[in-house]
């Protein structure tokens, strides 16, 4: 069985990453948040610090990239394994947000299966690159998912992840595990599961209902518990509370060195709704700490939260 961080945009950052690494075990793989194919004349990809190697401690780390022009992917794969040596890459056909569904790219990409499969068609037949993707049950119908795995049976994908919930459902609802059943039924790649595995009762769960999953990722989950690949692994937890504060110190000093103090206040208030529950704190003490707008007095009070 094997563990990966989910891609969470604007979240799981290098310095997220590697802080996890650093204090927290169990995860095996990492797909980075995803960033946008370009053709070559367009391409910087010197300017994307989250690929930098130096950047990235957490091994292996898979890059993730959104589009749906084939060209811009081969340029792109080839610019970041020249410049890099990646060698594997994602492909986001998942993303539901508005304005990135409405240009056709993650979630937009999947009532064209005819754009899939071109995308991937190139990738496989022109490069050496492991690729795979990450996906949903579709954007407005389950159907969609299936005549895109019925598709990708001819290609040497390397996984296809899947989040099984509609792109119009954003988040809402629970994951269709009838659906996914259905997907694993109409597909011989491997496959990673990912959705709603808060605890390891859910994994414990999920893993008896589909043993022939192996792969099981987590993104949200991990922010509401770090400790939580361990504990399915059943390592030696130790005193998670003072592994957590570290990791939160750790993961503030890093962010302050590369951000400003704003930015940085932007981040950790967004990774304190997650956080509310494992430091024990209800609403309106999770209330009083996201209506601070200075970093200073904000940190303070998040650290005497976790203590
Ligand atoms: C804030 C946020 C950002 C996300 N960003 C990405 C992304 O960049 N790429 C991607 O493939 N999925 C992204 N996802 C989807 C997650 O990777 C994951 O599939 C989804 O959250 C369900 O898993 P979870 O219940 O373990 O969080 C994002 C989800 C959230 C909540």
């Amino acid at each position: 069985m094997r563990l990966w961080l989910a891609p969470l945009d604007g979240i799981t950052n290098f310095q997220f990453r590697n802080c996890l690494c650093r204090h927290v075990g169990g995860i095996d793989n990492f797909i980075t948040p995803f960033l946008p194919v370009q053709e070559k004349s367009k391409l910087n990809v010197r300017k994307w610090k989250d690929l930098w190697p130096r950047n990235n401690a957490c091994r292996p780390t898979t890059p993730q990239l959104m589009g749906n022009n084939p060209a811009h992917f081969l340029d792109t794969l080839n610019e970041l394994h020249q410049e890099y040596g990646y060698t594997s890459f994602n492909w986001n056909i998942g993303c539901p947000v508005d304005q990135v569904v409405r240009r056709t790219r993650g979630c937009g990409v999947m009532p064209h299966p005819d754009i899939v499969e071109s995308v991937v068609r190139a990738v496989t037949e022109q490069t050496p690159y492991h690729f795979s993707l990450k996906m949903r049950l579709g954007l407005h119908d389950k159907s969609e998912s299936l005549q895109i795995l019925d598709k990708m049976q001819d290609y040497p994908l390397e996984y296809i992840v899947i989040h099984p919930r509609l792109g119009e459902q954003l988040y809402e609802g629970v994951p269709d595990l009838d659906a996914f059943q259905e997907c694993l039924n109409h597909t011989a790649h491997r496959v990673v599961y990912s959705g709603d595995v808060w605890t390891v009762g859910d994994y414990e769960r999920l893993q008896e209902r589909f043993p022939s999953v192996q792969d099981w990722m987590l993104g949200r989950p991990i922010l509401c518990n770090p400790f939580l690949a361990e504990e399915i692994k059943e390592m030696d937890t130790g005193d998670v509370k003072e592994r957590f504060l570290r990791y939160y110190q750790h993961y503030a000093d890093e962010l302050l060195e590369t951000r400003k103090e704003k930015s940085t206040l932007f981040i950790l208030k967004e990774l304190w709704h997650y956080y509310a529950s494992f430091a024990g704190i209800d609403a309106s003490e999770l209330k009083t700490l996201l209506r601070i707008n200075d970093f200073s007095p904000f940190f303070a009070l998040s650290l005497e939260y976790l203590r």
